[in-house]
């Protein structure tokens, strides 16, 4: 009988890219049913770029510079993506908004990885915009990208409590580790069928 085939998935970073080589890992240990066909990065000096190719992965490194305009820079992203047969994209520090065009076609089909507990502290900062403003907890949100920035339907939550006592740099590296674990999580529901796409829910709540 012939094996199931995975789901391919393309990860999209811009910089350190730890969320990415842990996903890698599973992956490769067989712990995520996917495989990760393609590395999508704006940015051709990313650390995760480094690190997609210890793990002999497929790269595309897209630079939106090289665009005219950002829907231009978008639809090559889309093409590289169907040129390699992908059918989910994680967003996993990845720098640059997706044009509304890309979010439409895609929609359903894009995860994003935010280390803040939504809506709370959207943006490039949260882990330091949460300590600063002293909150009692932060936390980490895996959620469905829409055409808004850190806005989509959310898939899992995970909170951290701030100890009075914390360092940021402390209290970063609690998120993060939270990260390595909420995300394959989300992942594996994904893939399960187990999540609730936002075209569907969109559907339900307008009838
Ligand atoms: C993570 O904190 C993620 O939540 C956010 O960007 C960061 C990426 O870190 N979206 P890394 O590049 O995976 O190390």
């Amino acid at each position: 009988m012939n094996k199931p085939t995975k789901k391919k998935v393309a990860v999209f970073a811009s910089g350190s890219g730890t969320n990415l080589e842990n996903i890698a890992r599973l992956v490769q240990a067989g712990k995520l049913g996917c495989e990760i066909a393609l590395v999508v990065c704006d940015n051709p000096h990313a650390y995760a770029l480094k690190r997609a190719g210890n793990f002999g992965l497929k790269t595309a490194v897209i630079e939106r510079k090289g665009f005219a305009s950002k829907a231009e820079f978008d639809a090559e992203i889309s093409k590289q993506l169907k040129e390699n047969g992908v059918e989910l994209i994680l967003l996993a520090g990845f720098m640059r908004i997706l044009g509304p065009e890309f979010v439409r076609m895609w929609k359903g089909r894009i995860l994003n990885i935010h280390p803040s507990l939504l809506p709370k502290y959207p943006g490039v900062h949260s882990i330091r915009d949460a300590y600063r403003a002293k909150e009692k907890e932060t936390g980490v949100t895996i959620h469905f990208v829409d055409e808004g920035v850190d806005s989509g339907p959310v898939i899992l939550q995970r909170s951290i409590p701030i100890q009075s006592e914390d360092t940021l740099e402390a209290l970063e590296e609690r998120v993060h580790a939270v990260e390595y674990e909420l995300y394959p999580e989300a992942i594996r529901l994904f893939l399960a069928g187990k999540t609730q796409q936002p075209s569907l829910r969109a559907k339900r709540s307008n009838p």
